[in-house]
């Protein structure tokens, strides 16, 4: 009885033991996740939102090492436009922050485009894409410069889709990726994984935000105070822990948009025009008219204040990213800012409460040393993609 009763125990031992065996044999033999599978791992860099990071990455399109790879060669490949010539980064430049430093694009043909081309980094954290807020998400914005005109020239979405499956590596890795042949949806997918992984912080302003008091210098740091304060800066450009980003993701008309002569005459028309029946076909007219882009976001609104309104930007890696504006029509940070010492630029439907600053010399100079503090870098296995 007794021997019986012991041999039950050491019979599960010697079980437990040839288990632990084989798994420890499992775990060696099988490869680990392959890159089709595995989740990119990004280093979120200082400053940014770590937390809610995942949030910003929506679910139906998950970032898998080799999608990310995939859309980072689309991003590169001018095979993407109509006459071969012309791909994403040749406005989204990695060594000018990913924009191209010139005041408006310039795409197929040499052909110039009406509004300056802003920089990919941390672009993922915006709700609606273009200085107009007129695309909802990356994945839906990715694809539109594909069949613009002045951008990258195609007749039409198949007209891309048609051209990456007459090429064997495109038509092999979608098919890894996705599980499927190259769609246009797709495309945007990839692309958009790609411009998740161009996040930038840790820059001087966040070691300095982390406790470290000699990351800015004093003439930054009185920057920050006046930014906050006198200047009334975050008003718009707002700060906060869990959006770090220097913007309220919101529409305002500062006055940018009179630049263009024609703005006057049509902002006139459509002030008259919103908030009566005739609002939607009045301002539609507007917006085909030549210079109708630059009344904003109204075009897609229709609300009276947002006639010459367009995103507030991040100001995040701004000292990298010159000229300034929707328009290209600031050169430096310091014109940017003698733009705001004179509160903006009058017109029907000016920010109500931009006004003159009558900031000292040194406040202005105070301010752009401030702005220069806001250098970030990206995350290390970003970087060495495009060394
Ligand atoms: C000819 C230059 C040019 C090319 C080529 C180009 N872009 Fe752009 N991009 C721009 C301009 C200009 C804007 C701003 C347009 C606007 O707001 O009306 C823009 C805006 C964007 C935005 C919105 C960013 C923001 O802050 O709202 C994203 C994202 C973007 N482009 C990604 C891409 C991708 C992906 C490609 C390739 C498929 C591409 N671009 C090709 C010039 C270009
Ligand atoms: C009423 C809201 C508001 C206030 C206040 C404000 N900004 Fe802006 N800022 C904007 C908007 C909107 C734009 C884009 C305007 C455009 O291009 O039409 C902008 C653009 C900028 C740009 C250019 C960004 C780029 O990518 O081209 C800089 C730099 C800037 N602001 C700095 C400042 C500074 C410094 C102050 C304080 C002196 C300030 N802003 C006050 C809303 C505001």
């Amino acid at each position: 009885m007794q021997k019986l009763r012991l041999s039950i125990p050491v019979r599960r031992l010697r079980l437990l033991i040839a288990l632990a065996f084989a798994l420890t044999v499992f775990a060696l033999v099988v490869p680990e996740l392959a890159a089709e599978q595995r989740l990119l791992k990004l280093a979120i860099p200082l400053g940014l939102p770590t937390d809610t990071w995942s949030y910003y990455v929506p679910r139906t399109n998950p970032m898998t090492e080799a999608k990310v790879e995939l859309g980072r060669k689309l991003f590169f490949d001018a095979r993407l436009s109509a006459d071969g010539k012309v791909s994403c980064s040749s406005c989204h430049d990695p060594k000018l922050a990913f924009g191209d430093g010139k005041a408006v694009a310039e795409g197929i043909s040499g052909k110039l485009g009406t509004r300056n081309s802003p920089s990919l980094l941390n672009a993922m954290f915006y709700p609606n894409q273009f200085w107009d807020g007129r695309a909802e998400g990356l994945e839906d914005q990715a694809i539109q410069p594909l069949t613009n005109p002045i951008e990258m020239g195609n007749a039409s979405y198949d007209q891309v889709v048609a051209r990456l499956k007459t090429l064997p590596e495109y038509r092999a890795e979608f098919q890894v990726v996705f599980g499927g042949e190259v769609t246009i949806a797709r495309v945007g997918q990839a692309i958009s994984a790609y411009e998740r992984t161009l996040v930038s912080g840790d820059s001087p302003f966040d070691r300095f935000n982390a406790g470290d008091q000699s990351a800015m210098s004093d003439a930054a740091k009185r920057g920050l105070t006046v930014f906050r304060g006198r200047a009334r800066c975050s008003r718009c450009h707002t700060f906060s822990e869990a959006l770090p980003f220097f913007t309220d993701f919101q529409y305002h008309n500062t006055g940018v948009a009179t630049n263009d002569p024609r703005f006057d005459k049509l902002s006139r028309i459509a002030f008259n025009a919103v908030d009566t029946e005739q609002s939607k076909e009045v301002i539609d007219g507007l917006a085909k008219q030549p210079g109708g882009e630059e009344l904003g976001r109204v075009r897609f609104s229709y609300v009276v204040f947002d006639i010459g309104a367009f995103r507030t930007p991040t100001l995040r890696n701004i000292a990298l990213t010159a000229p300034y504006f929707h328009d290209g029509s600031a050169r430096t940070l310091a014109e940017v800012v003698k733009f705001y010492n004179e509160g903006g630029k009058l017109n029907v439907a000016r920010e109500w409460d931009l006004a003159p600053l009558a900031l000292t010399d040194q406040e202005q100079r105070d301010l752009v040393a401030f702005l220069e503090s806001l250098t970030g870098k990206l995350p290390e296995n970003v970087v060495s993609q495009h060394r």
